[in-house]
């Protein structure tokens, strides 16, 4: 069409107008922004999806920061130093790189009355248990927990959580 109006040497304005309208329409049509709500929204759908996935077969350290962020930082602290006195450090303990069984039900059960003492000094305040939080989220904050904090043991998966879980009814 535009080629013909080109060579057509009679066109008048009028045609000129209404080419110009149908590219600036077409221009528009195409740099539509709700295609690119779309393509983030599609990415993002994929991305939490990748974090689920991955977290279900190893204790993703990523979902475990923010877990730790979201139940333990409060008493525990951001560093995992701890408050004297009332919540133990995560730093370098036996509990945190010791047995994982033992561990594992620490975070699940909660516990009080000095029963995990660090460095010989015991620590009088309440943990609470968190066996609300999925296996998957347990093993993730524990990963995240055991590789930082001056910590390096290892990770823990969502099957030993699964299991100490079934194993102490909770
Ligand atoms: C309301 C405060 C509170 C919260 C929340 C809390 N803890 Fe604790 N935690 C404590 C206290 C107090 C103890 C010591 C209990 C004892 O000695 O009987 C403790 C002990 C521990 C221990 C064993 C001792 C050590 O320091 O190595 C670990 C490991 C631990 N907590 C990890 C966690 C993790 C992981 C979370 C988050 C999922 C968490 N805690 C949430 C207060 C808390």
């Amino acid at each position: 069409m535009i080629n013909s109006l080109l060579r057509n040497r009679n066109c008048d304005m009028s045609d000129l107008k209404f080419v110009l309208i149908a590219v600036l329409v077409l221009a528009a049509a195409c740099s539509s922004p709700q295609k690119n709500e779309r393509a983030s929204e599609t990415s993002e759908t994929q991305e939490n999806e990748r974090t689920t996935e991955v977290a279900k077969t190893t204790g993703d350290p990523l979902v475990g920061e923010k877990i730790f962020n979201q139940y333990c930082v409060v008493c525990h602290m951001k560093d995992g130093a701890g408050v004297p006195g009332l919540n133990p450090p995560l730093i370098k303990t036996e509990w945190v790189n010791g047995d994982k069984t033992q561990l594992i039900k620490i975070v699940l059960n909660g516990s009080q009355g000095g029963q995990y003492p660090v460095n010989g000094e015991t620590y009088n305040g309440v943990m609470t248990p968190h066996n609300f939080l999925s296996d998957e989220e347990i093993a993730g904050v524990l990963t995240y927990v055991r590789s930082n904090f001056e910590n390096d043991s290892g990770p823990v998966t969502p099957e030993e959580v699964a299991k100490v879980r079934s194993a102490g009814g909770k």
